[in-house]
């Protein structure tokens, strides 16, 4: 078995959720098997050991939990991304596009200073709306976007592709259909 099936295997696929048609890629039950976690948040960052990040940004929820476990690995702060009206200090705010219509996400102004090395991290990339919104706020406040980095990648929908166009290095660990 290889290490990718290994991990893809603690990844557990809902039908039908959260409505008819979706096949929700549900990452609790990776993020609760000791071993896969470890691996997950190893392989993550693996392309820069060694280099100098300065933070680690999170988009809400599930980039939280890898995002604070990658920010220990790598030695860096830790920076929420979060839906509008949630933090408590002066936001910068950007649009993003989700499946239907769009919403709005925000980090603190003072989070991350102009030219910090930051990495992206979240769960999954699917068409990418999200990412892509993480980015463009990121790099409106002056912050080197070093890599962009998910355990799961729906190829499908185009959203890896999106970010690459934009400079962004990838980093996914596993794909499904
Ligand atoms: C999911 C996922 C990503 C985003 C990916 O979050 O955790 O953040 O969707 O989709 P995209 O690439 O098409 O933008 P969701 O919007 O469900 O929010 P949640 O984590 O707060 O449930
Ligand atoms: N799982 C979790 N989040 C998602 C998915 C999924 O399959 N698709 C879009 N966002």
């Amino acid at each position: 078995m290889t290490f990718e099936d290994d991990l893809q295997d603690s990844v557990r696929t809902i039908p039908d959720y959260p409505k008819p048609g979706v096949m929700f890629r549900d990452i609790t039950t990776l993020l609760g098997d000791a071993r896969a976690f470890r691996r997950a948040v190893d392989q993550l960052v693996h392309p820069w050991a060694g280099s100098k990040i300065d933070k680690v940004a999170g988009i809400e929820a599930r980039g939280f939990i890898l995002g604070g476990a990658v920010a220990h690995q790598v030695s860096a702060g830790f920076v929420p991304i979060r839906k509008k009206g949630k933090l408590p200090h002066q936001t910068v705010r950007m649009a993003y596009a989700l499946e239907y219509g769009t919403d709005e996400m925000e980090m603190h102004v003072d989070a991350i200073a102009r030219g910090e090395r930051v990495i992206l991290v979240d769960d999954l990339i699917a068409t990418g709306g999200t990412a892509e919104g993480a980015v463009k706020l990121l790099r409106q406040i002056g912050a080197d976007v070093v890599a962009a980095c998910f355990i799961i990648d729906l190829p499908d929908l185009g959203g890896a592709a999106k970010l690459r166009a934009m400079d962004v290095p990838v980093r996914t660990l596993m794909a499904f259909e």
